[in-house]
């Protein structure tokens, strides 16, 4: 009897195994590594997202707000700096970069707009802080970094 019952404990197991292991091996890919299969709807330039910023975060995010010692993350978002401020560079918060021209997956920014960041190890809260943009800004956010994040 006991032979069986080990033999069947065995199968049992390697049944476990192999389940485990294949459901693993088929994991669905993240929302972001799904967006990142997509295409940009069309080209976007940064000249039309700085509105958004304008309109949205720069009440914060400009060099006096950062004298009330607030850790707005050193970045400025400014028309001029926006660019300086977020493509390739690092976040503070994260391991990511702010801006990873043509991937939202590996943009720090996506996270934090669709409030997402805790999934890639970010902290604080999603932006624009105290207020939220509409559906319309945040595909056009997405669409220019998907564009490859051009200047114009
Ligand atoms: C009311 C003030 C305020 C507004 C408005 C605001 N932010 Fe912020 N932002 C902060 C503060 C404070 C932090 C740091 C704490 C946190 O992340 O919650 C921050 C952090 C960030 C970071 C993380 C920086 C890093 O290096 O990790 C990003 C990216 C960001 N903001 C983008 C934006 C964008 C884009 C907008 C506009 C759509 C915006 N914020 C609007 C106050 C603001």
């Amino acid at each position: 009897m006991l032979p069986n019952r080990f033999a069947l404990s065995c199968s049992l197991m390697i049944s476990i195994t192999l389940t485990v292991g294949c459901s693993r091996k088929v994991a669905e890919p993240s929302a972001a590594e799904l967006a990142d299969q997509q295409k940009p709807s069309r080209r976007v330039t940064l000249k039309e997202v700085q509105p958004i910023f304008s309109r949205n975060c720069i009440a914060c995010h400009n060099p006096s707000g950062m004298d009330t010692g607030v850790p707005l993350g050193n970045l400025i978002l400014l028309e001029g700096q926006a660019a300086d401020g977020l493509i390739n560079v690092h976040s503070i918060e994260s391991p990511l970069v702010r801006v990873f021209p043509g991937s939202l997956s590996k943009s720090y920014l996506y996270y934090k707009l669709h409030g997402t960041f805790a999934s890639v190890g970010g902290v604080g809260s999603k932006m624009p802080l105290g207020g939220t943009l509409s559906p319309d800004d945040l595909a056009l956010i997405d669409d220019w970094i998907l564009s490859g994040a051009p200047l114009q």
